[in-house]
């Protein structure tokens, strides 16, 4: 397997964790590491919904916590309705919202890698591989802050 289909086949088996009983949306997220590690997030949600934490967002945290914010090399993502069985559906490709672009950033700017971002689906083959420079351009981030 490649890249993108490596990340988002473990970004499917993350899906499975995804805690979504509310929008019944569950997201799975794996990001890949230097050394070739794969660190894993799903969504979060919460009865107060917006308190709900993305998959994305869970993964870069979970890297961030294990000291390998700086490693962070590429992101696999999918997501989709949930079945009755609580597995996410569909061949539609998702791409990371707004507010994980900017979490992802942050990831970006310290392992100093515009990264690629592979969207699939829950099933199906379809994958669309993006830099985050073409998801997020002109992004805020530490140099607008003077660092780096
Ligand atoms: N969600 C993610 O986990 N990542 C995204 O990039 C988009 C949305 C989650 C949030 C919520 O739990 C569910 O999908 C529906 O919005």
């Amino acid at each position: 397997m490649n890249e993108a289909t490596t990340l988002v086949a473990a970004a499917r088996r993350a899906s499975a964790h995804a805690h979504a009983p509310y929008s019944r949306f569950a997201v799975g997220a794996a990001l890949l590491l230097r050394d070739g590690s794969i660190v894993t997030g799903a969504n979060v949600e919460n009865a107060s919904y917006g308190l709900s934490l993305c998959a994305e967002t869970v993964a870069v945290a979970t890297a961030s916590a294990a000291g390998r914010l700086r490693e962070i090399v590429a992101i696999g993502v999918i997501g989709g309705a949930m079945d009755a069985d609580g597995n996410a559906t569909g061949t539609t490709p998702v791409s990371p919202c707004g507010r994980c672009r900017q979490v992802l950033n942050e990831a970006a700017q310290m392992a100093g890698v515009d990264l690629p971002v592979h969207c699939g689906a829950a099933e199906g083959d379809a994958i669309r591989t993006y830099r985050l420079s073409e998801l997020l351009p002109d992004a805020f981030g530490p140099a607008d802050l003077g660092i780096g």
